[in-house]
C-alpha cells in the first residue's frame, strides 16, 4: 500500500489523555471561544493578541492595513524588538532561569541563563555595530548548530540588521546566491562544525564563495568552535573573540516599526533560483509566539526540544525566537541522531528532561528502523507533547512515535506550515481528537480551505488546491527584490487580488473529511520535499547540466520509505552512453558528488538513469508523468503515442543507484 493510500484510509482517532487535558493551559472551551472571536472579527482577534503577547515600545493602531495588496501590512504604526521580547522582557521575573541547554556532538554540555544571554547577544551587538552594521543591512548567518548561531541571529534582531541564515549544509555555490541575492554586508561563521564525531568545514565554503563573489561583504566575523585552524584574510576576517573584546555586556535595543524585516529565509520554488522570503517583526513574532503557547502549551517548567537547524524556518520559529519569546528553556543539539547510535535523541530527552520534543517524520522513520528497544532504555517519562513538521506523517511512524516515545500518553502534534507562512497554519491543540496523518484544522485567525484550479469552493473528501483567504500576521511579506515572482507564485488565481479576497496558494494539494480535518497530498509544482527539506526539480537539473559530460537533465521524485522522496535524475550525456559499467558507476558517483559541490548534499540524486534522450513529445515538452512511473520501477500503463521517439523509454529503465 503507497503511503497516500494508507492515509486515505487511515481512521483511527485518538482522544487526549486524562492527564494532556488536566495538565494544559488551553481546554476546549477556551479553545472554541478563541475561534468564535476570530472568526466574528478577524483583525481584531490578532491585534488583541499582539498588544496581550508583545511588548511594544510604541503601540500600535492600525490592525491590518490591506491598502496596498497581496501586502499586507499587520500592526504597522507599532514599535517592537524582538530580541527585547525574546530576552529583556523576562530579565525582572526569570534571569537565573535556563534559556538555553545545548548539547555539542561530542556530549559536553552548555548552559546559558537568561541573564546570560542577554548579557551575549548584547555584546555581539556591539559587535556588529562596531563593525560598521546598522539597521536594515543584511547580514547572512552560515553556522553550525550551536548557541552562537542564536546569539547571532538575536543580536541582528537586537540592531535591526536583516539576518539570513544560510544552512550550513548547503555548498560555497548556494550560500554565494544567496549572499549575492540578499547583498550582504557581513557573514558569520564558524571554522567548522561537528556532526556525527566528523568534522564539517564552513568557513572554507564562506572563503570559496567570496573569492568569485559577494564583493559587498567588507567583514567575516570567524567562531572558532574547533581546534581547525583556518586561513584568515587580512583586513577581511576576525575571529569572534578578538571582535568582542572591549564590548559592552548592555546593549540598548532599537525599536524598529512592525513592519520592518526580521530575517530573510530562501527556500526553494518550482522555477528558478531558491527565493528570498522577507519576513516581518511584530507580526511574525506574533504568530512565533502564539504557537509555542498553543500546539505545545509552553511554560515556565518546560524543556523543549525542536532538533530543527537554525538554517531552516523550523529553527527560527521554535528555537531561535518563539520560545524564548513565550519564556521558555529550549535544548539545541549539534550532531546527528543516530551518533554515538542511534539512541542518541532519547538519551538526550531522559538526560536534559524534555518536556516537549518536535522533530520530522523523516527522523523518526529512521530511528524507528533500529527498534523500540532503544528508546525503551531511556527513561522519557517527562515527555508530554510530541510534534513532527515538514511533510506528511505515514500512520505507522505516527503510531509507534505515540507509542514507543510518548508511552500512549503524549499527543503527537502534526504542524502543517510552510517557510512562507512563518509559523503553523494547520495544527491540532495538544487536547484536540487526533487522526494520524492528519495534521487536524486550521488554526484560530486561519482561514484555510480547499478550492480547484479556478478557484471554486471543493467538498468533503475533494482533493484540491491548499489556499488561505485572509492575511494572517506573519505571513510573507515579499520575495526578496523579486516582487513578480512574490505576485505569480502566492496569487496566481483571478480575483484574488482584486476580488477583496486574499487567496494565498499554498503549493500543496489536500482535502478536508467530514470533520474539516485537513490531509495533506504533497506539493503541486515541481517542489521536492527530501527528508522534510525542500528543493526544486529545476535546480538540481540546472546543477546537472552544468556538468561538462551532461547535455539535458530531468529530476523528479519517487517515494523513500526513509526520506519521504528520493531525488531520481534521468540524464543525457553529451558522450553519448557507456556500455561500461564500471565506468557508469564512476559516473553516478561523479554526478553525485557534482550535485552535492552545486547545492549540497541534500540534493544529491539517489538514482541515476542514463539515455540518448528524455522522453519528449513532438512540441518538446518532457513527460514528467513517465519518469515519475520510471523513477518507482513501474510498468508504463500511459499512452506515450505523443511520445517523439518512444523507445527512449527503454534505455532509461535501469536505473543506476547507490
Ligand atoms: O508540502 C508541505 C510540506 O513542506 C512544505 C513547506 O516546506 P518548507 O517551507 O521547507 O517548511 C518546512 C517546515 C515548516 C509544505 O508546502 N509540509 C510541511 N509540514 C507538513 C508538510 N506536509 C505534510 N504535513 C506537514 N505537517
Amino acid at each position: 500500500m503507497s503511503k497516500i493510500e494508507s492515509i486515505l484510509t487511515e481512521s483511527r482517532v485518538f482522544e487526549a489523555s486524562e492527564n494532556t487535558q488536566n495538565q494544559v493551559a488551553l481546554n476546549a472551551t477556551s479553545i472554541a471561544q478563541m475561534y468564535e472571536k476570530a472568526s466574528k472579527d478577524h483583525v481584531g482577534f490578532w491585534s488583541d493578541l499582539a498588544r496581550e503577547k508583545l511588548v511594544w515600545s510604541t503601540p500600535f493602531t492600525v490592525g491590518l492595513d490591506d491598502s496596498n495588496a497581496p501586502h499586507f501590512e499587520w500592526f504597522s504604526d507599532g514599535e517592537l524588538n524582538v530580541s527585547y521580547n525574546c530576552i529583556d522582557r523576562h530579565l525582572a521575573t526569570k534571569s537565573d532561569k535556563l534559556a538555553i541547554i545545548f548539547e555539542a556532538d561530542d556530549g559536553s554540555v552548555d548552559r546559558y541563563t537568561y541573564k546570560e544571554l542577554h548579557d551575549q547577544v548584547c555584546r555581539f551587538a556591539n559587535t556588529l555595530v562596531s563593525q560598521g552594521i546598522q539597521k536594515g543591512d543584511r547580514v547572512v548567518i552560515y553556522m553550525p548548530m550551536i548557541p552562537q548561531a542564536v546569539i547571532a541571529m538575536q543580536a541582528c534582531a537586537r540592531i535591526g540588521a536583516i539576518h539570513s541564515v544560510v544552512f550550513g549544509g548547503f555548498s560555497a555555490e548556494s550560500l554565494r546566491d544567496r549572499i549575492e541575492n540578499a547583498g550582504a554586508k557581513l557573514v558569520i561563521t564558524a571554522n567548522a562544525g561537528r556532526r556525527g564525531g566528523k568534522t564539517i568545514p564552513l568557513k572554507q565554503a564562506v572563503d570559496e564563495a567570496l573569492e568569485k563573489g559577494g564583493d559587498h561583504v567588507r567583514k567575516v566575523i570567524v567562531f572558532k568552535r574547533t581546534n581547525d585552524d583556518v586561513p584568515m584574510q587580512a583586513g577581511r576576517d576576525i575571529d569572534w573573540y578578538d571582535a568582542e573584546a572591549g564590548m559592552s555586556n548592555y546593549h540598548d535595543p532599537v525599536m524598529v516599526n512592525s513592519e520592518h524585516p526580521l530575517f530573510l529565509l530562501y527556500t526553494s520554488g518550482s522555477t528558478g533560483k531558491p527565493k528570498g522570503v522577507q519576513h516581518s517583526t511584530g507580526g511574525y513574532l506574533l504568530n512565533a509566539h502564539v504557537t509555542n503557547e498553543w500546539m505545545f502549551d509552553l511554560s515556565d517548567n518546560d524543556v523543549f526540544w525542536c532538533t530543527a537547524d537554525v538554517g531552516w524556518i523550523t529553527g527560527h520559529t521554535y528555537v531561535a525566537y518563539g520560545p524564548l519569546s513565550v519564556g521558555a528553556t529550549i535544548l539545541m543539539f549539534e550532531g546527528v541522531p543516530t551518533y554515538p547510535d542511534a539512541g542518541r535523541f532519547w538519551k538526550m530527552c531522559q538526560d536534559h528532561g524534555v518536556t516537549i520534543f518536535y522533530t520530522a517524520p523523516t527522523a523518526i522513520r529512521a530511528l524507528m528502523k533500529f527498534g523500540a528497544e532503544l528508546p525503551s532504555q531511556y527513561d522519557l517519562s517527562k515527555l508530554r507533547i510530541l510534534g513532527t513538521v515538514g511533510e506528511p506523517i505515514n500512520p505507522e511512524a505516527w503510531i509507534w512515535y505515540y507509542n514507543e516515545i510518548g508511552g500512549a500518553r503524549c499527543p503527537v502534534i502534526d504542524t502543517w506550515w510552510q517557510t512562507e507562512t512563518g509559523a503553523h497554519m494547520i495544527a491540532p491543540f495538544p487536547v484536540t481528537p487526533l487522526k494520524p496523518g492528519s495534521c487536524a484544522k486550521a488554526l484560530p485567525g486561519i482561514d484555510a480551505v480547499i478550492l480547484d484550479e479556478e478557484g471554486g469552493a471543493l467538498g468533503t473528501d475533494e482533493g484540491g488546491l491548499l489556499v488561505i483567504k485572509k492575511p494572517w500576521p506573519s505571513m510573507i511579506r515579499n520575495v526578496w527584490g523579486d516582487e513578480a515572482r512574490y505576485q505569480q507564485t502566492y496569487f496566481p488565481l483571478k480575483d484574488s487580488v482584486a476580488g477583496g479576497e486574499t487567496l494565498y496558494v499554498v503549493g500543496d494539494s489536500a482535502y478536508q473529511d467530514k470533520d474539516g480535518y485537513f490531509w495533506i497530498l504533497g506539493r503541486v509544482d515541481d517542489v521536492l520535499n527530501v527528508s522534510g527539506h525542500r528543493l526544486g526539480t529545476m535546480e538540481i537539473e540546472s546543477a546537472l547540466v552544468a556538468h561538462p559530460k551532461v547535455a539535458e537533465a530531468a529530476v523528479v521524485s519517487r517515494p523513500d520509505d526513509i526520506k519521504g522522496e528520493a531525488i531520481s535524475a534521468f540524464v543525457v550525456l553529451n558522450t553519448g552512453i557507456s556500455h561500461d559499467e564500471t565506468e557508469r558507476e564512476a559516473l553516478v558517483q561523479e554526478l553525485r558528488e557534482w550535485v552535492a559541490k552545486e547545492i549540497g548534499a541534500i540534493a544529491k540524486p539517489s538514482d541515476i538513469h542514463f539515455g540518448s534522450n528524455l522522453p519528449k513529445t513532438r512540441s518538446g515538452k518532457i513527460m514528467r508523468r513517465l519518469l515519475k512511473t520510471l523513477a518507482r520501477g513501474e510498468e508504463i500503463l500511459q499512452d506515450t503515442s505523443t511520445l517523439e521517439d518512444p523507445s527512449v523509454l527503454e534505455q532509461f529503465k535501469k536505473p543506476k543507484s547507490l
